[in-house]
């Protein structure tokens, strides 16, 4: 039996073509997971041009992983002083000393899961490279490159996304050489298949690329818009007078439109606040595009206060027939135990 594998002409391109243009980095000259793993926490957020500096002056100063694990975390923070994203200095210290305690380092992409500051990406490309483990590594290069060979346009940051993309880098990996493979589609993609202006008329793979057939290179890859979730800070007023209560519809241009909620500290004068009853700080409530941190006060009047014209004032018990948002269920639970 044949046990040859049936490579993929997208496989056997990328690779013909990193035999000549790959780059000539130290740490692919290397199999010392310890030299690969610090590259590949210092690539994370940084060019290679800044980060090779680095890459170099760290195995100077701490040649082995025991050396870096027995350092004192300033002088590792020191080191890496102008990298920025300081969490991977201090998470690369503490990983160390995971290594140590281990008595090795990890070869399985699990226990290469488990250091500190290393992700799915960051595990596979470890352990490809330095143990020869075949998994893809699938970075932000591999899915441009993937989604425009073939022609994808599901999202790269959906669930169904990294599932798809995943698959299909694993599909395409050539059983044996899993190092070159990822680090060919890096290099590939970083400078070849570049995000903008990419180098269609000299590429390899032009002839059967679908976005290049279908002219959606530039579509490619779909990436969804995240919406910045915003904190909003709510102060909501409970008001107890004669048996009664108010409330008002919300109008549009402002979450829960239509919805009937209780008066904020905007509605009410400044000292009739100052007399509320704080119930309950910093209620939690998750929206689409918002997180709303809520206080609940409790208002009791003897004399009817003045609202804007558009709150109305109802029986207590008739609030359940209007229809309010969750967060108002919550505050009517607390008030009514006050
Ligand atoms: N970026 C992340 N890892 C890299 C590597 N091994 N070589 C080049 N660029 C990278």
């Amino acid at each position: 039996m044949n046990m040859k594998q049936n490579i993929s002409l997208f496989t056997s391109t990328l690779l013909a073509w990193y035999r000549t243009n790959g780059r000539n980095l130290p740490w692919r000259n290397t199999q010392d997971p310890y030299a690969i793993w610090l590259s590949e926490i210092i690539l994370q957020q940084t060019r290679i041009v800044q980060g090779m500096d680095y890459w170099l002056r760290f195995m100077e100063k701490w040649p082995c992983v025991e050396d870096l694990a027995a350092a004192k975390e300033d002088e590792v923070m020191r080191m890496w002083q102008g990298l920025g994203y300081y969490s991977r200095a201090r998470n690369l210290h503490k990983a160390a000393q995971q290594i140590v305690a281990l008595g090795h380092f990890p070869n399985t992409l699990d226990g290469i899961k488990r250091l500190k500051g290393v992700g799915d990406y960051t595990a596979a490309a470890i352990g490809s490279f330095a143990f020869g483990l075949q998994v893809a590594s699938v970075d932000g290069n591999f899915y441009r490159v993937l989604a425009r060979y073939f022609g994808i346009d599901t999202p790269i940051n959906t669930t169904e996304g990294i599932k798809l993309f995943a698959a299909l880098a694993q599909e395409h990996l050539p059983q044996g050489a899993a190092a070159d493979y990822n680090q060919a589609v890096m290099d590939f993609g970083a400078t070849q298949c570049t995000p903008k202006s990419p180098q269609c008329e000299v590429c390899p793979l032009a002839e059967t690329c679908v976005a290049r057939r279908e002219a959606r290179v530039e579509q490619l890859p779909v990436k969804l818009k995240t919406v910045k979730v915003k904190t909003r800070h709510l102060a909501l007023y409970y008001i107890r007078w004669n048996g009664m209560t108010a409330i008002h519809k919300r109008g549009s241009g402002d979450i829960w439109q239509g919805l009937w909620t209780v008066p904020e500290a905007e509605h009410l004068s400044p000292d009739l606040c100052s007399t509320a009853i704080l119930l309950q700080k910093d209620v939690k409530h998750v929206l689409t595009h918002r997180i709303i941190l809520a206080d609940f006060y409790l208002l009791t009047l003897q004399q009817q206060p003045t609202l804007p014209s558009d709150f109305i004032w109802i029986k207590e018990e008739e609030i359940e027939n209007y229809g309010i948002p969750r967060l108002m269920e919550r505050l009517l639970s607390f008030s009514k135990g006050s």
